[in-house]
């Protein structure tokens, strides 16, 4: 049922796309300016936020309804909203690659030749990223629901992309700040803003409103969101350091690089040894950084418990997490897929608590 959905949203994305190819006339300004969005959409993904706002509306709509192609052309306006971010994102982080492939303003540097093809390559992301937010919109604007319904959805959807950017705001300045002035609380007021509100919370309640759930209820699924965003993001900041550039799609190197206040970064800076404490700081604020610095700041994270702290403060909110979800009033079939899919989630965090040997 999830890859069949999946399959759905996928289709669902390149025929928006088409749509949009005509109603645009896109290619008409440069056809790489369509061909990369359209590139850049259509990569391998989860398409977890679509799945989850699907999930969620079917689950609170009358059992047995049927999906119609507006509502998956709906669902992937969380998509859209995703890209729209990434691709700033890179833009803010220097990131090269983006799902194993280059980033789009690594692509859009080929637009033309020119002198300063990274500048160009800048300035054209960051117009392909507006337009993007504009096909969000858009996607949105697909489904044929009640209007109230619709409004209140819309809202929420938009105030979602504002909160989000806070969190990327927040982010950015943690990027530079001194690492003693952000404490763990910041972190997850970062995790929260940046991360939990757009890929959970945000899918899950527009999902519920547009089938017409209760407040209520939507209150209970945006602190479900929350705390499984919270949990995301820690896996996020834990295989960023401990996995392979394989896994996470992007160089291993990155976060050290951008210095990410991460949760690991905050706890061992909150519990080392003064001594230990500047030897950390000393590699932690070197420019660039080698594969021999992420060894020894794994090295350390380790011996300060911190990785365990983190896959422990992980463990809790996915319980915490499933209780919310076993409350909830949304058809059990549905309840049942939403649990799947987000179980799926946490696999590589399982991976790094067995070869470390931490029991979660
Ligand atoms: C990206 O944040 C999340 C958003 C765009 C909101 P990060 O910079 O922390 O994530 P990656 O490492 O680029 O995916
Ligand atoms: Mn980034
Ligand atoms: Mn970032």
């Amino acid at each position: 049922m999830l890859d069949k959905l999946r399959q759905e949203i996928n289709i669902s994305i390149g025929e928006f796309l088409s749509l949009i190819r005509k109603e645009y006339r896109l290619d008409l300004v440069n056809p790489i300016l369509y061909e990369s969005i359209r590139e850049f959409s259509l990569r391998p993904g989860k398409r977890i936020r679509p799945l989850l706002l699907l999930l969620s509306y079917l689950g609170y709509s009358k059992a047995g309804k049927k999906i119609s192609r507006s509502v998956y052309n709906a669902s992937t306006c969380i998509e859209f909203l995703h890209n729209f971010m990434l691709i700033h994102d890179d833009i803010i982080d220097h990131s090269e690659l983006r799902r194993g492939q280059p980033t789009m303003h690594r692509v859009l540097r080929n637009t033309i030749n020119c002198p300063d093809p990274d500048l160009l390559g800048i300035n054209l992301g960051i117009i392909a990223g507006d337009i993007v937010y504009a096909l969000a919109i858009d996607a949105f604007l697909s489904i044929k629901e009640d209007p109230a319904r619709k409004e209140r959805a819309l809202k929420y959807f938009i105030q979602t992309a504002a909160f989000t950017a806070m969190g990327e705001f927040v982010d950015t300045v943690h990027g530079v700040d001194c690492i003693g002035n952000v404490q763990e609380k910041d972190v997850y007021l970062n995790y929260s803003l940046k991360t939990a509100r757009y890929t959970f919370d945000c899918p899950l309640v527009t999902g519920a409103i547009l089938a017409g759930a209760a407040k209520k209820e939507t209150d209970r699924l945006a602190k479900f969101g929350l705390l499984i965003g919270q949990a995301f993001q820690i896996q996020d900041d834990v295989i960023g350091i401990f996995e392979s550039e394989e896994t996470i799609g992007k160089s291993i190197l990155s976060d050290l690089e951008e210095q990410k206040k991460t949760l690991l970064v905050a706890h061992a800076y909150r519990t080392l040894s003064p001594q230990k404490r500047k030897a950390f700081l000393q590699i932690f604020s070197k420019t660039p950084k080698t594969i021999a610095d992420l060894e020894e700041v794994r090295a350390i994270f380790l011996s300060s418990g911190s990785l365990a702290y983190c896959l422990e403060a992980l463990g809790s909110r996915t319980l915490q997490a499933k209780k919310i979800l076993d409350s909830l009033t949304m058809l059990p079939r549905y309840r049942q897929l939403v649990s799947d899919s987000l179980f799926q989630l946490f696999r590589q965090s399982e991976d790094v608590a067995r070869r470390y040997g931490i029991k979660t």
